[in-house]
């Protein structure tokens, strides 16, 4: 009998994403995505944590929702409450606090929860590239508002809402990295922060604080999240273990009123996120969280020196950036008129792999001659060597420097 397979192509859903591409494999030279330092993860403590944690209340596991209920583990909710005080001004009990596979589901419950087709929302022009998939994947007409060195231009957010205001418009939400931006690495100031609320108060649109790098300041000062400043809860606060502790742990955090939880809730469709890592995370960082944060905001902060003091003995004057004070990234502009794509596939077969700028915009032409550096991952003799290896891929490919 002739087998014949199905044509899936047929059976799959017109308004399905394309496939995703293969999986690259590792690279040498690893300068994308949010990955963290190798070395920074805390093996031995971990490691402790696990075996206490599944000792102690590995029983629980026998049942979904055992360890807090559906907004995820309570002993984890407890510590970001304390946290979130801590360092980042915010007054939220465990209840507004939902835990989330990543902060990538916080951005998926609160996109699938406000957007209807055709609806628009306001973010930085540079921003996260998965954030602008997300809103576009629901079809949302997104309009990115330009960054300068102090993080999204507020001024130019207000007489967006004005002239949206004329043509009858009101954005579902304003959308912003205020600290450590990705990918400008750029800190928005307090007066910045208070007129965004401000404006969000005056137009009736909500923030969207995404603080997925805040526990990475490691120069400077530590300004207050936007929701701290929040007294009418116009803040929805999004937070993750990706950065400060490790991606691989999938862990995030959604801060917000416990009846818009609710409503997240109902599209929280996992049936609960993994609940044997928050134990454990939770019970790491009560003990080791300001040493642990310490030492990876150390790292970074060795790493930055390195990769920016590399990228001016191997690019000198072709290149500009800002010098982050904080997080994991380097976004470094090129001539304009030079296409940071086209070099990408000559890189990688040198085991370098870095994220053109493009997929970092709303308007990707306004970023074709910028590239985003991941400068955790690389050790600093990888960030040194890959480097001087990137200079000479995009000098042969593109004449660039
Ligand atoms: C600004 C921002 N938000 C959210 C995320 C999602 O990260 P995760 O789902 O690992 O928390 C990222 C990842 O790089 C990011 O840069």
């Amino acid at each position: 009998m002739v087998k014949q397979g199905l044509d899936f192509s047929k059976i799959i859903s017109k308004d399905a994403p394309p496939p995703a591409p293969p999986h690259e494999g590792d690279f040498k030279y690893n300068f994308v995505s949010g990955h963290t330092d190798p070395e920074a993860i805390p093996i031995e403590e971990l490691a402790k944590s696990a075996a206490k944690v599944i000792r102690e209340k590995g029983r629980k596991l026998a049942m979904y929702h055992s360890d807090g209920g559906p907004l995820g583990s309570i002993d984890l909710r407890k510590f970001l409450s304390k946290k979130l005080a801590a360092t980042r001004g915010i007054t939220a009990s465990p209840d507004e606090i939902m835990i989330t596979s990543g902060s990538t589901q916080g951005i998926l419950l609160i996109n699938d929860s406000f957007l209807d087709p055709g609806d628009t929302v306001i973010t930085e022009l540079f921003t996260y590239s998965g954030s602008i998939r997300e809103a576009r994947r629901r079809k949302a007409n997104v309009i990115g508002i330009p960054l300068d060195d102090n993080g999204l231009r507020v001024d130019l957010v207000e007489q967006k809402l004005e002239e949206l205001k004329e043509q009858g418009i009101t954005p579902k939400y304003i959308y912003t990295i205020p600290t450590n931006q990705n990918p400008t690495g750029t800190n928005m100031p307090m007066d910045r922060r208070i007129k965004l609320l401000e404006l969000s108060s005056k137009y009736g649109v909500p923030i969207f604080e995404d603080e997925c790098y805040a526990d990475l300041v490691f120069e400077g000062e530590w300004f207050k999240s936007i929701k701290a400043l929040d007294e009418y809860n116009h803040v929805l606060h999004i937070g993750s273990l990706s950065k400060s502790l490790a991606p691989g742990v999938r862990l995030g955090y959604l801060v917000a009123p416990t009846e818009l939880l609710a409503q997240f809730l109902s599209s929280k469709v996992d049936v609960g996120t993994n609940m044997i890592t928050p134990m454990i995370a939770a019970d790491f960082l009560e003990e080791h969280y300001q040493n642990h944060s310490d030492n990876v905001r150390e790292k970074l902060h060795r790493k930055r020196d390195t990769l920016t003091s590399s990228l001016r003995e191997h690019f000198g004057p072709t290149v500009k950036f800002f010098v982050p004070r904080g997080g994991q990234v380097l976004w470094i502009e090129f001539p304009k008129g030079t296409d940071t794509k086209k070099p990408l596939e000559a890189a990688k077969k040198q085991g370098i792999i870095y994220n053109a700028g493009a997929d970092w915009s709303v308007e990707p032409e306004k970023a074709s001659n910028f590239i985003r550096l991941c400068y955790a991952n690389p050790s600093e003799e990888a960030i040194r060597e890959g480097i001087g290896k990137l200079a000479q891929v995009f000098h042969e490919e593109i004449s660039v420097p």
